[in-house]
Order: structure tokens, then C-alpha cells, then sequence
């Protein structure tokens, strides 16, 4: 008698036939687990179900996610797998609960947590539905922090291509001691006054990079924070946004690894931005470095702080008033940044009395404010100007 119990079990011997016989990679498609793409009942256990058979599969496999909306409470799939393929085929829309208050404390929504070899591919949607909750943090009122869209977290051997992610409730896409991830062709959106929502952080990482990525949102376009080293992030449009932002660095949080090394940022567009290339430490004694960036032809329309260093990020003045940054700056490359400032000063080093920033190089800035001439500020900031330098170089 075919009890729901025994077509569990029949389902993936019906897989590992299919697999035989095709001699293709096996597919673990989320409706035939049960996913309604209704966009109102909850697929979580279907996705993970899928996964779980992908994970153990010691062949390739695939969990397939067709069109239509999926509504998706929460999904966190874990590794280890028992094989370094897995891919994840979405060409349909995830919808994240719009209420707020069910994420029972964790801050992702949906996770890869120890995987090793998973790639998402498939022109699919993430839609964290972040409104609301944005609509409470911006009223005032004491509201949680809200959910990740996308989370890969102790993992490595990690690929996205072509995914969009729309109105995250906190961050879209965080990347947390992971090894090996490259992101292309992501496409990001949420509402240019919405909080918290950065488009890529990447964290305590190494070999991550972010190529073709299309980021519209209201915190910064890609933050990168500490412990991170070897990101190369080539052809972002950032804006609606802060920028592309190494830190904040140095904030009291008991963190071991307060550096960041070898990040490289080129061919990068920022429109109406608050900021274009950013380099941000908390005022604190809290001590590490940022060594070798280069930030390499950029274009920038109208942004508010088109190059800018700041060490002394003390908002409200709590916990570091007076105090100079720990953090040491050395070895940054501007090379070939051209466009409009939205305010007078177009370049600012505001570096750490204690740890003066050393070794900047600028080389072709062109930056005006509006028809006007730029200004250039710089504390504690040494270096070389050479080609053109408009405004002047203040090393
Ligand atoms: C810097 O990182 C890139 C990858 O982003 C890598 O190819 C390069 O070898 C690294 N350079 C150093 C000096 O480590």
C-alpha cells in the first residue's frame, strides 16, 4: 500500500533510476517534495527535504526551484555533503514572510551554512519583503534587526550567477568565513531610504569575488569587514546607496581580526551616492590594519564623498570620544577616478593622528563639484600624487 511514508522512501530510489538511466546529474525538484508555488503556503520543509537528498547524493546533483512563487519561511541548509556539486537551479521567486517578528532570533533567512561546492544559478528572485520592517525602523520604534536575505557562512567553493535579490529586511548577500566565492551578475534592489539593507558584506573571508553586480539599495553597496582578504570586485553599478565601504573597522565588539589586505575595486560607476570608495574606522583603540587597496577607474555622478578615509566614526559620540584609531592605513591606490562631487570637498583623509595612513597614491583624479572646483582635506595622510590631479592633491 503506497502510505506517504514508503513514496518518501520510493522518491529517491525513483531519482537514483532516473540518474541511471539518463546518466545526467540527479535532480531533486522542490515541487515534487511538495513546494506550492502559490506564494502563500510554506515550502521551507519542501526546500530542505530537496536539499537534504542533493547533500547526500554522491553524485552531482541539482535542487530545482521552477518559475513561480515560493513563500519560504526560513531556510538554512547545512553541509557537509557527500558530494562537492551541488547545484541549486532557481528560476522562480522566493518570498520571505513580510511580517517581522518570526525569525525567532536569527538573522538569515536563507542560509548555506558549512557547504563546500554549491553554485545558484537560474535567473531566480529572492524577495526578502523588507517594507514593513523598514517602515518600523524608520517610525523610531523598537523593532528587531531583521533577516539576511542570503547568507553563506563557513563554507567554500561557492558561485552565484544571475541572481536578483529585491527588498532585503537586513543585508541581501553575506559572506562570513568563507573560502572561494565568486558572485556575478547579481542584481540588487531595495528602496533608496530603507535601512540596513547593504547589498553584498563580506566578512572574515578570503577569495571572494564580485563581478557585474547591479546594486540599487539604501546602506552600502558592498561592505567589506574584518578579516577579509583578496576580494576583487570589477564592473559594480552602485546607487541608490553609501558606496563601496572597507569597514567600519575597530568597533568595540571583541572581534579578534580587526584587518583587511589586498582588496581591489575597478571599473566601478556610483550615481547619487552618499559615498563612492570609503574607508571607514571607528575612533577606538581597537588595533589592525587595511594594507594594499586599489580603488582603479571609477566613475562617479554626483556622489556626496567621492574619495574618502575616515577614522574617526564615532557616531553620537558613544564609547570613543577623543580617542584615535588603532587602525592602521597603508598602502591605497586611487588610479583614474573621474566625475561629480556632490559637495565641495571631493577628496578627504581624515586619518588617525596615532596611526597616520601611509603610502596613498593618487594618480588621474578628475573630480569637479558641479562646474565649481573640487577641494581636497587631508589629516595625517601621507603619500605621492602623480598624472592629473584635479582637485590638487593635498599628501
Ligand atoms: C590579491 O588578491 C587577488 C585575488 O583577488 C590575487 O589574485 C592576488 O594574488 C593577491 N595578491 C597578493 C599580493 O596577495
Amino acid at each position: 500500500m503506497a502510505t506517504p511514508t514508503s513514496s518518501f522512501f520510493l522518491l529517491p530510489l525513483f531519482f537514483v533510476f532516473l540518474f541511471l538511466l539518463t546518466g545526467s546529474d540527479a535532480v531533486f525538484d522542490v515541487v515534487k517534495f511538495g513546494a506550492k508555488a502559490d506564494g502563500s503556503a510554506d515550502s521551507a520543509r519542501s526546500f530542505l527535504k530537496a536539499w537534504s537528498y542533493a547533500c547526500n547524493s554522491r553524485s552531482p546533483a541539482t535542487v530545482y526551484v521552477p518559475a513561480g512563487k515560493f513563500f519560504v519561511t526560513q531556510a538554512v541548509f547545512r553541509g557537509p555533503c557527500k558530494n562537492s556539486m551541488i547545484k541549486f537551479l532557481i528560476q522562480g521567486t522566493l518570498v520571505a514572510p513580510s511580517n517581522y517578528g518570526g525569525s525567532g532570533g536569527s538573522d538569515q533567512w536563507i542560509a548555506f551554512s558549512g557547504v563546500n561546492g554549491v553554485s545558484i544559478s537560474g535567473g531566480g528572485t529572492l524577495d526578502g519583503g523588507g517594507s514593513r520592517l523598514w517602515a518600523c525602523k524608520l517610525a523610531g520604534r523598537s523593532c528587531p534587526s531583521g533577516t539576511s536575505s542570503l547568507t553563506f557562512v563557513n563554507s567554500k567553493n561557492i558561485a552565484v550567477d544571475g541572481l536578483t535579490s529585491i527588498d532585503s529586511k537586513l543585508f541581501h548577500i553575506v559572506v562570513l568565513r568563507c573560502q572561494n566565492v565568486k558572485l556575478s551578475r547579481v542584481n540588487i534592489v531595495a528602496s533608496g531610504n530603507s535601512p540596513n539593507t547593504d547589498g553584498i558584506h563580506v566578512q572574515m573571508s578570503t577569495g571572494v569575488d564580485i563581478l557585474q553586480a547591479n546594486i540599487r539599495t539604501g546602506d552600502d553597496c558592498i561592505s567589506v569587514g574584518p578579516g577579509t582578504a583578496h576580494l576583487w570586485i570589477e564592473r559594480v553599478f552602485c546607487g541608490p546607496g553609501h558606496g563601496i565601504s572597507i569597514g567600519s573597522l575597530g568597533r568595540a565588539q571583541g572581534l579578534q581580526e580587526e584587518s583587511v589586505r589586498n582588496v581591489t575595486v575597478k571599473t566601478v560607476t556610483f550615481s547619487g551616492t552618499q559615498n563612492g570608495v570609503r574607508i571607514k574606522t571607528w575612533g577606538t583603540r581597537i588595533q589592525g590594519q587595511v594594507r594594499g587597496v586599489v580603488f582603479e577607474d571609477a566613475l562617479m555622478r554626483n556622489v556626496q564623498n567621492p574619495i574618502i578615509i575616515d577614522q574617526n566614526y564615532c557616531p553620537g559620540n558613544k564609547g570613543c570620544p577623543g580617542q584615535s584609531s588603532g587602525i592602521k592605513i597603508s598602502q591605497v591606490k586611487y588610479k583614474n577616478i573621474r566625475g561629480t562631487s556632490a559637495t565641495p570637498v571631493a577628496v578627504t583623509f581624515d586619518c588617525s593622528p596615532r596611526n597616520p595612513c601611509s603610502g596613498i597614491t593618487l594618480q588621474d583624479i578628475k573630480l569637479s563639484y558641479y562646474s565649481q572646483r573640487a577641494q581636497s582635506s587631508c589629516k595625517y595622510a601621507n603619500g605621492v600624487a602623480s598624472g592629473l590631479n584635479v582637485p590638487p592633491s593635498c599628501l
